[in-house]
């Protein structure tokens, strides 16, 4: 059983209540997950094998012959709550496109209610429905998008305090006219800056010491930003201390990149952020597929970090984000859905999309002998510890180390053929919550763990928590 003291931390595990419903049986280990036989004890801190941070933590749980095992949460470092009703639909539209067409007006009608005492009834509907359908998904954190609004944007803050969800809250600045529709930005860059002060106040006001929200200062990108705008958000992020994240995109799309050029003259994309002040160590670039070695070295500098949205980059048509290149720069990469770039709110979908695309990378480089292609084990390290380090909390979450916060899910592959009661294979696949995974009773943990992330989806996440606190569990568990 988990020890958790009074904050929601791991203090360790009570071996003596290993087969108990959601207590532990074993923990199990080859390839940097971890071993320990049975009933052997731990303090947590460091693992029998003494790997300290090991990249994949599979701890055995859940329910006798189900095949379950605790894994930590993952941590979405990209998502547009906005823009959830969106999700799948984008026709054949490219990025700047899909902005005008379908992004932008969905954004602007979350001004409904704006002026009235009530909560927006739009943002109220949309931003619950996120945070039930991420938190099913296994998104224990997520770096939000919201819109231009405030009201709306305060909503979701109180919203994902209320639900148990860790946030870091974003209000879009849109203050550039040359590039934001008329009926959908910001008077002047002067409300830009007020708009994202009240939005700061108001979450830390609801959580003054950031134990489950924050604020995060959003310039949407550059296109849609005035150089005024851009400054003083970097001003406003820097007078916190310590200095607050900062969320944007980069370099997602060809014309975007030269869109920038035009209106950014003599600058890289990356310069035109850190001329700013906006490339911090707890800056989160999305995307970031087209960045130039000198913008790679700089971000690295500047330990700015990436969110990679590979589900987004493929459905916009965007391109494939050279990953490996990345991390071999030594630049610190978490996983994004991007909703509703990205189709799905699920980061498994992004776990399996990253290791998709980058085959795909490794097939147009084959000089390169698959250096581009990623294991199943480095996109669920990217998909936690990374997203982690991505948003400055590698040493709180993203792992299951003594002292860490209690964020984690609860999945169940299902009986296999041979295995549990039933024997016959097939009493678990194919009713509701099945999850759709066919084991056969031979898979190696690395193999089953292999078909969860090619396979599984929001029917194996039995439950979730954060910090300690259930919150979300599957109606028939
Ligand atoms: N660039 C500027 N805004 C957006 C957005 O909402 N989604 C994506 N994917 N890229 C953007
Ligand atoms: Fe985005």
């Amino acid at each position: 059983l988990w020890v958790l003291n009074e904050s929601g931390r791991i203090e360790g595990f009570d071996w003596s209540v290993g087969s108990d419903e959601y207590g532990l049986n074993k923990i199990v280990e080859k390839n940097g997950w971890i071993v320990v036989p049975e009933g052997t004890a731990t303090n947590g801190t460091t693992y029998p094998d003494g790997n300290e941070n090991p990249t994949v933590v599979i701890i055995r749980g859940g329910r006798e012959g189900r095949n379950g095992f605790f894994f930590p949460g993952f941590i979405d470092t990209h998502i547009h709550a906005s823009q959830y009703p969106n999700a799948g639909i984008f026709g054949s539209s490219t990025l700047l496109d899909w902005l005008k067409k379908y992004t932008f007006p969905m954004e602007k009608s979350f001004a409904e209610g704006e002026n009235s005492d009530v909560a927006p009834p739009k943002a109220h509907t949309v931003y619950n429905r996120v945070i039930s359908r991420t938190l099913s998904y296994g998104t224990t954190t997520a770096a939000y998008y919201a819109t231009i609004h405030v009201p709306a944007t305060c909503l979701l803050a109180s919203l994902c305090q209320q639900r148990g969800q860790r946030a870091f809250i974003g209000r879009v600045c849109m203050d550039n006219p040359a590039f934001c529709p008329d009926d959908y930005q910001d008077a002047s860059s002067d409300e830009s800056i007020d708009a994202m002060q009240k939005v700061i106040d108001y979450v830390q006001h609801i959580d003054p010491k950031a134990k489950l929200v924050a604020p995060i200062v959003t310039p949407r990108f550059a296109p849609t930003c005035s150089h005024t705008a851009l400054t003083g958000l970097g001003k406003l992020a820097a007078s916190y201390t310590p200095p607050l994240h900062i969320q944007t995109h980069i370099s997602e799309n060809k014309n975007e990149v030269a869109l920038v050029k035009e209106l950014f003259p003599g600058s890289s994309y990356a310069q035109v952020y850190d001329d700013k002040g906006l490339l911090t160590p707890r800056t989160i670039l999305a995307h970031a597929v087209y960045l130039s070695a000198e913008e790679r070295a700089l971000v690295k500098a500047r330990e700015a970090k990436v969110s990679h949205c590979p589900a987004s980059n493929s459905a916009l048509g965007s391109g494939i984000c050279p990953v490996r290149t990345l991390l071999d720069d030594g630049i610190t990469v978490g996983l994004g859905t991007d909703v509703s770039g990205g189709y799905s709110p699920s980061i498994l979908e992004a776990t399996r999309q990253a290791c998709l695309v980058s085959r795909l990378l490794s097939s147009q480089t084959p000089e390169n002998n698959g250096r581009e292609t990623l294991s199943v084990e480095e996109a669920l390290y990217l998909a936690t510890r990374g997203g982690a380090q991505v948003i400055d909390m590698a040493d709180q979450i993203g792992g299951f180390e003594k002292g860490m916060l209690f964020d984690a899910q609860l999945i169940e592959l299902g009986r296999g053929v041979g295995e549990g009661d039933d024997q016959d294979g097939l009493v678990d696949q194919g009713g509701e919550d099945a999850g759709g995974i066919d084991l056969f009773g031979w898979e190696s943990w690395e193999e089953k763990i292999a078909k969860w992330v090619w396979s599984g989806d929001d029917r194996n996440v039995k439950a979730v928590w954060v910090g300690g606190r259930m919150v979300h569990k599957r109606a028939n568990i």
